[in-house]
Order: C-alpha cells, then sequence, then structure tokens
C-alpha cells in the first residue's frame, strides 16, 4: 500500500468517527432536534412534519401547544362522507385536512397539544420500524409522564385513562424513518364533536359511546406546562434533546417531494356531501 492510500484510509476513518459523534450526544444518546411551538396552525405543521419526515435525517419532536386555527384532520384514507357531518362543517366552513399519517379523525383547535416523533429507523434501540412495535414504545414513554396520575394506558391506539380516550395517534413508516405522532385533548368544546360522525371503524372498547361519553380531558389530570414538560423529561431518557426553531430550519430543504398533507377544497366536501345519504323529513 502507498503512503497515501494509508493517509486516505486514515482520514476515511477520523471523518467517520467524527460524524458519529456528531450523531450521539450525552452518554451516547442519539440527538433529537426538539421544535416547541405554540399555536401554530395544524396545516403548516403538518406540512413541516412531512418535510422533516422525507428530506431530513435527524431525528425530531415537535411539540405545539394548540394550533390558531380550528379544523378537522382526518387520516389519509379517510372519506369526509364517512367521518363527517358534512353541512355543518361546510356550513361552518371548518378546514378539512388530510394528513398523510393513518388513524381516526379529530377536531382540534387551541386545546389540543401535538407531540410529534419523527425518527431515523435505528435511533430507538429494541424499536422495530413496525406500528405496533413503535406505539408500544411510545406507550412507554408517555406512561413515564402519567405515572401516578390515573390508570394511563395504550389501548388499541389510543393513550386513556381507564376507559376514556384523551390521545390519538398515527403513524407513518418510510424507508428509513418513521413519525409518529399524537393529538392530546387537553380541552375540548363538546359542540365541536357535532362535526364528526360517530366512525364504523372505532376500537373495541368504545362500545359504541357517543364521543363525549368516551373522551376525557387531560387538564383534569396536570397543568398543561407540566405535562409538556413532563414529555420532554421522559424524551431525554432515549435522546440527547437539542432545542431549535423554526427559524433555524431550512425551509427551502424537500421542496421536491410530493406532499400527501392537504387541504380539502369545498368542491370536494360538496361532492362527498352528495354522495352522503341525507336524511329526509328532519329538520336539523
Ligand atoms: C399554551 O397555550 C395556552 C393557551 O392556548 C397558554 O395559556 C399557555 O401559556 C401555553 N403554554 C405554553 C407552555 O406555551
Amino acid at each position: 500500500m502507498t503512503n497515501s492510500s494509508c493517509l486516505v484510509l486514515f482520514l476515511g476513518s477520523v471523518l467517520r468517527m467524527t460524524m458519529i459523534q456528531q450523531q450521539t450526544g450525552k452518554m451516547g444518546h442519539p440527538l433529537m432536534n426538539l421544535l416547541r411551538l405554540n399555536g401554530t396552525p395544524i396545516l403548516r405543521q403538518l406540512q413541516l412534519e412531512e418535510k422533516l419526515l422525507r428530506s431530513s435525517s435527524d431525528n425530531w419532536c415537535i411539540i405545539n401547544n394548540g394550533t390558531d386555527t380550528p379544523a378537522i384532520v382526518m387520516g389519509v384514507s379517510g372519506k369526509p362522507s364517512e367521518l363527517l357531518e358534512i353541512g355543518p362543517v361546510l356550513r361552518d366552513r371548518v378546514p378539512v385536512i388530510r394528513r398523510l399519517t393513518g388513524g381516526g379523525t379529530v377536531f382540534v383547535d387551541s386545546g389540543t397539544v401535538f407531540i410529534t416523533l419523527i425518527c431515523n429507523k435505528d435511533a430507538v434501540p429494541g424499536v422495530q420500524p413496525y406500528p405496533r412495535s413503535i406505539m408500544s414504545w411510545s406507550g412507554l414513554l408517555y406512561n413515564e409522564v402519567f405515572r401516578g396520575l390515573g390508570d394511563f394506558k395504550l389501548r388499541e391506539n389510543d393513550y386513556v385513562f381507564g376507559d376514556h380516550k384523551f390521545g390519538g395517534n398515527a403513524q407513518s413508516i418510510t424507508k428509513n424513518r418513521w413519525i409518529h405522532h399524537t393529538s392530546f385533548l387537553w380541552d375540548y368544546a363538546v359542540g365541536n364533536m357535532a362535526y364528526l360522525k360517530q366512525p364504523a371503524r372505532a376500537p373495541q372498547y368504545r362500545l359504541g359511546r357517543d364521543h363525549t361519553e368516551f373522551i376525557c380531558r387531560l387538564k383534569e389530570y396536570l397543568p398543561r406546562s407540566v405535562f409538556i414538560d413532563k414529555t420532554v423529561e421522559s424524551i431525554e431518557t432515549y435522546f440527547s434533546v437539542n432545542p431549535t426553531s423554526m427559524e433555524a430550519i431550512d425551509e427551502s430543504q424537500g421542496a421536491e417531494f410530493v406532499h400527501s398533507t392537504k387541504l380539502l377544497t369545498r368542491q370536494e366536501l360538496e361532492e362527498a356531501s352528495a354522495s352522503q345519504p341525507k336524511t329526509i323529513g328532519v329538520g336539523v
């Protein structure tokens, strides 16, 4: 071997070690960028999440303390005619968004706290890139957050106290990465549940219960800031957390990706409404 090829090999391994060091922080935990937001509109948040999933190679946690713009968010395969009371949605001009992940339908507003984890497949030891594996791990993560506060459980894809849901989860898995995001019902207005139909596919433990008998408010259990701080603490047991800001994110990156997050048009909702069976002879 010539001297110069030895040098190249040596430099190559120095470079590789530096790269590995950059990806891990305290106690060898992988790095995770933490973006804390306050009232960012949910459409903007979901678009950012999709971009970070597809075009970043870092781990991310996004915590958004409510959306300034109330909206209905449906899963990737959600059909408005089956999930929404389209008449009232159109009448009140409620934005309807289809996100990139699966899962159920939710009405979100300033009382919803959103927590998103976007990770490389090898970021958490023991977590396989499959829905159940990611879900059980996040269940453990939140088990620490709610320890001593009530009968916290992961039931099917929901976070519950006993048999009352307060967190809905959705996921998407790509070749190298996954996203797991949760809408926490810190608070909700009963009236807004009237935009949502009783879904045909519901978790078994729902037992046909109406929205308001099925869900509960996280605010009955702990203060909002305590919830957020405890979540960050729990994440810190797996990651070395690096706070960042929206300004620090290069928004131009990932512009080439096709985005599946979308705001439904009024026309799409009207067409869905036309296919929805009408109740005859009942004035509402
Ligand atoms: C979260 O939002 C609520 C109101 O929507 C506000 O009262 C509270 O101070 C916010 N908390 C944080 C940690 O920003």
